[in-house]
C-alpha cells in the first residue's frame, strides 16, 4: 500500500483528497492538529471497505521544528513514505496596512515554511526509494491579484516557485513534484464569503459554477497517479474557469 501524507486532511479539501485517495486504495496519514468526526467516519467506510486506510496524526505545522521528528516517527511506523500533499493552509483576509505583524509571520510559517521544511525530510525517504509524488496545494490567487488576500497570496505565490525549482532538483529521481490551484471552494475557510459573493464567483466563472473539494480530490489523485507520471513542475488550476 503507498503510504500518502495530507496535510490538513481533517476537513474541507483535505478531507476530500484523503478520502479520495484511501479510496483508490492508499494508506493516508492525514495530518491536522484536531480529529474531526468527519475524518473518522471517513476512516471507518475506507476501512468497511477493505481497500485502503485512513490513520490521524495530531500535530501542529506551525512548529517547524517538530517537523523532522514528525516524518522520522511516520516513516518508522509505517515504513517508505509515496506521497506529499501539502494541503494544510490559513486564509487570512484583511488589508495588508491593518494586519498584526504576528498574524502575517503565522500564515507564512504555516501556508510556506511548513511545506518546505516537511518536503525536506519527506524526500530523504523518497528518495532512497527513487519514488515519490508532492503535491502542494496553492490557490488561484497566487497569480490572479486579490485585494485583501496580500499575504495568503504571497505564501502561495511562494508555493508555486517551490514547486517548479524543486521538481528541476529532484526529477532525476524519480519524483515528481506539482501543484494545485483551486478556485474559490466552500469550507471552512470560505465561510465568511457572503451569498451575494458567492453568485458573483458563479456568475464570473466560465462554467457559471463553482469547483467542489471532490474536484480537488480527482486532481491530486490524478498528479499521483501513475497516469502523471511524465507530469512534473506544473500548476493544475481547478476553479471552473473563473481565471480563464
Ligand atoms: N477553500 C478555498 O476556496 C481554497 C481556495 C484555494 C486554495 N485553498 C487552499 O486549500 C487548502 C485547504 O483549504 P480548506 O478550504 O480546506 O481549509 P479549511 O477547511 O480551513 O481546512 C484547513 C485544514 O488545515 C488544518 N490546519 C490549519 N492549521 C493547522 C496547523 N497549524 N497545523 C496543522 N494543520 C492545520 C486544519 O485542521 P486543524 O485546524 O485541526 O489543525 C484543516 O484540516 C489551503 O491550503 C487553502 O489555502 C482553499
Amino acid at each position: 500500500m503507498r503510504n500518502v501524507i495530507v496535510t490538513g486532511g481533517s476537513r474541507g479539501l483535505g478531507l476530500a483528497i484523503a478520502s479520495a485517495l484511501a479510496a483508490g486504495g492508499d494508506r493516508v496519514i492525514a495530518v491536522a492538529r484536531t480529529e474531526t468526526d468527519e475524518l473518522r467516519s471517513a476512516a471507518q467506510e475506507v476501512e468497511r471497505s477493505g481497500r485502503g486506510a485512513v490513520h490521524f496524526r495530531g500535530f501542529d505545522l506551525t512548529d517547524i521544528d517538530g517537523i523532522r521528528g514528525l516524518v522520522a516517527g511516520l516513516r518508522k511506523q509505517f515504513g517508505a513514505l509515496y506521497g506529499l500533499v501539502n494541503n494544510a493552509g490559513l486564509g487570512m483576509h484583511g488589508l495588508l496596512s491593518m494586519m498584526r505583524d504576528g498574524d502575517i509571520e503565522r500564515l507564512v510559517r504555516l501556508n510556506t515554511v511548513a511545506p518546505v521544511v516537511l518536503a525536506k525530510y519527506v524526500l530523504r525517504s523518497m528518495m532512497v526509494e527513487r519514488a515519490g509524488r508532492i503535491v502542494n496545494v496553492a490557490s488561484i490567487v497566487a497569480s490572479g491579484g486579490y485585494s485583501g488576500l496580500t499575504a495568503y497570496a504571497a505564501t502561495k505565490a511562494a508555493l508555486i516557485g517551490f514547486t517548479r525549482s524543486l521538481a528541476r532538483e529532484v526529477g532525476s529521481l524519480g519524483i515528481t513534484v506539482n501543484a494545485v490551484a483551486p478556485g474559490f471552494i466552500e469550507t471552512e475557510m470560505t465561510r465568511e464569503l457572503t451569498q451575494a459573493d458567492r453568485e458573483r464567483i458563479e456568475r464570473r466563472s466560465a462554467l457559471k459554477r463553482l469547483a467542489g473539494p471532490e474536484d480537488i480530490a480527482a486532481a491530486v489523485e490524478y498528479l499521483l497517479s501513475e497516469k502523471a507520471r511524465n507530469v512534473t513542475g506544473i500548476t493544475l488550476t481547478v476553479d471552473a474557469g473563473s481565471t480563464a
